[in-house]
């Protein structure tokens, strides 16, 4: 057999025996490739004898599309045997049940005014809003906070830079705006929560520069210290779930409420444990709505009268759930989000786990 014919035979048997595509790939490159054996015979064809040039040229020029040919083929008979055996393989059954979906989590701080919202709408309670960016007179002259009021100093606040003829504005440092734009805004009776953004130049463990607080306010006839009160111990007593919590009213003073309280509520201080233990936590501010914040929106003080009251809400999210640090309430890290979120699916129950 001539050196032409053994290529032939070998080349084509190996064609037969390629078991993929692969393999026969494989087969491709070590016949016909750059350096396969069939394109080293051609390119040698130049040292051949000139008489016998012409019929090996033939000859294995014939072999080479011999074997093309013979590749093409067994390719197409590899490729469908590949794609049947998938098909098996990758069979669908669709009478499985679907894979669980990555569902997210409710944020704890909108859980929580959620469960606020729930728990004042049972009373009686609308939600009202207002801006994050508010006029210095909505977020301190109507509240009775005069410009040098030593007031001021304690909201540590972003003011924006002003444009002439316009009023200064700044980032709300409090809910308490919204008291004003609800009262010039409706006719009262007017209960509503005040759930929302607010900004303090502040930052540490305890401090963010933008938190929440949730606001309540109450103008009605007839109002007085007692509604505070009860409204705030039933607030409290379902938000935190214990029925028996010790609540403590101590008065204080703030520049839109005369009486003004601070609000403690009782706690151990070495476990945190909240309703026992005999220490007491600061927790919201409070007051009788002043007689100027009421003239102040054109209401007559000696026909209306109201409360209101002021809490943050990281910090009673912080207490409920047991939470050492601020800081994470904002970093957006999934491993915190996904131990304190809230499943989307299980709303909230106003009134739940309450045990007296
Ligand atoms: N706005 C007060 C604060 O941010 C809280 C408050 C609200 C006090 C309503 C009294 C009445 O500290």
């Amino acid at each position: 057999m001539s050196d032409v014919d053994e290529l032939k035979t070998g080349a084509l048997a190996a064609v037969t025996a390629a078991s993929d595509v692969r393999a026969l790939e494989a087969v491709r490159v070590a016949v016909l490739g750059k350096s396969g054996t069939l394109t080293q015979l051609l390119k040698e064809l130049g040292k051949t004898a000139p008489e016998e040039r012409r019929a090996r040229g033939a000859a294995l020029n014939a072999v080479k599309d011999l074997v093309a040919t013979a590749l093409e083929a067994r390719r197409v008979v590899l490729e469908a045997e590949e794609l049947a055996a998938r098909l098996m393989a990758e069979r669908m059954d669709v009478s499985l049940p679907p894979p669980p979906d990555a569902f997210g989590t409710i944020h704890p701080i909108s859980r929580t005014m959620e469960e606020m919202a729930a728990i004042f709408g049972a009373m009686g309670f609308a939600v009202a809003e207002g801006p994050d960016i508010e006029t210095d007179w909505h977020n301190f002259s109507a509240l009775n906070i005069p410009a040098h009021h030593p007031a001021r100093d304690d909201h540590d606040t972003f003011y924006l830079p002003g444009t002439a003829g316009a009023p200064s504005r700044v980032l709300r440092t409090h809910t308490s705006p919204v008291q004003i734009r609800t009262m010039l805004g409706q006719e009262p009776p007017i209960r509503v929560i005040v759930p929302g953004r607010t900004f303090r130049s502040d930052h540490d463990a305890t401090h963010s520069p933008m938190f929440h607080q949730c606001e309540a306010l109450v103008i009605e006839q007839g109002i007085t210290l007692a509604h505070l009160k009860g409204c705030v111990i039933d607030f409290l007593r379902a938000y935190f779930g214990i029925g028996n919590l010790p609540v403590r009213f101590r008065a204080s003073y703030f520049p839109f409420t005369e009486p003004s309280m601070e609000i403690d509520i009782g706690w151990n201080r070495r476990t945190g444990e909240l309703g026992a233990g005999g220490d007491w936590l600061e927790i919201l501010g409070s007051g009788m709505v002043h007689p100027k914040v009421l003239a102040n929106v054109g209401l007559d003080p000696r026909v209306w009268q109201g409360f209101a009251f002021g809490m943050g809400v990281e910090r009673v999210t912080m207490l409920k759930y047991g939470m050492p640090d601020l800081r994470p309430f904002f970093d957006s890290d999934i491993r915190w989000l996904k131990h304190y979120g809230f499943s989307a699916l299980a709303p909230y129950m106003a009134h739940e786990g309450v045990s007296a």
